[in-house]
């Protein structure tokens, strides 16, 4: 088949490639979640290597938080929808996330830090995101980029729809203050109204997945549904087409430039080969991280 001029300058729309809801799983000190990418049914998403949620207004489910542990070689991504975790590491860093902010944190050769509620009643809810560094980038200093909600910039359409961009830039220009020039990431928090759509370019090169929050959403031109509270994980192509089924709808849309490294995984440490991984408990043990 032959592509008028026309249509070859229209990116290729992204389809529905899986869906998956996640598994109930138990981290930190007891902390209940669903890990919805790092599970046996979704190992990765070559770079993004877990992603969990937490929601729980049962202080027993996440009273326990995350003590003191280690990570090397990646980058976690914390967002808050409700709640308060405080997060402190071994170089004397520390803060508090509130609902709506985000730590991006580079944990790059290491750090060994805790993430505990600041709360002991009410609702926590949030969303810990995993995303690889390439080799090059796995041993530099630990970095964190912090934003309070009100920092992070919401795009309103005509039709209703909110977007908080974290990381990446709409199509309509809006950027978040989020950055990673290796992965160029994307993470937008997309709350369309019924009736709404968001269309967003997402280059090839990027992996690309959507977590539905709230509602059903739609996904691609030819709209497949994306039940409430499932990861969709989007087929090659150049676009995302949201939209919903009659209802409001809200997600998460995350994207990220493949690394296609070789990945050596072992909890905390995610390094090119076992033998780094190795490494990286011997370097823990010794107290050189
Ligand atoms: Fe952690």
């Amino acid at each position: 088949m032959t592509r008028t001029a026309n249509e070859a300058t229209q990116p290729v729309d992204r389809p529905l490639a899986g869906i998956t809801p996640g598994i109930p799983a138990s981290d930190g000190a007891g902390v209940r979640l669903t890990r919805i990418i790092g599970s046996p049914q979704l190992d990765m998403v070559d770079p993004l290597l877990l992603l969990d949620c937490f929601e729980s207004d049962n202080p027993d489910d996440y009273i326990a938080g995350f003590p003191p542990h280690p990570h090397r070689g990646f980058e976690t991504v914390t967002y808050l929808l409700a709640g308060r975790m405080r997060h402190k590491d071994n170089a004397g860093h520390e803060g508090v996330i509130e609902p709506g902010g985000v730590q991006w944190m580079t944990a790059g050769r290491g750090i060994v830090h805790s993430e505990m509620p600041e709360q002991d009643a009410g609702l926590l809810r949030g969303f810990q995101l995993w995303i690889n560094l390439p080799a090059t980038e796995k041993m530099t200093a630990p970095e964190y980029q912090e934003f309070d909600g009100a920092t992070i910039p919401e795009e309103r359409q005509d039709d209703g729809a909110v977007v908080r961009v974290v990381a990446g830039t709409t199509d309509a220009g809006t950027t978040g203050p989020a950055k990673r020039p290796s992965t160029e990431p994307i993470y937008f928090d997309v709350a369309l109204p019924a009736g709404a759509t968001f269309s967003q370019r997402v280059p090839s090169s990027h992996a690309c997945v959507v977590f539905s929050i709230e509602g059903e959403l739609t996904i691609g031109e030819e709209p497949t549904p994306l039940p409430t509270r499932h990861l969709g994980v989007l087929d090659a192509g150049e676009r995302v087409t949201l939209g919903t089924t009659g209802r409001p709808a809200r997600c998460l849309l995350i994207a990220a430039k493949r690394l296609g490294e070789p990945v050596a995984r072992h909890g905390p440490f995610v390094m090119n080969t076992q033998a780094e991984i190795v490494q990286a408990f011997d370097d823990y043990r010794a107290n050189r991280f």
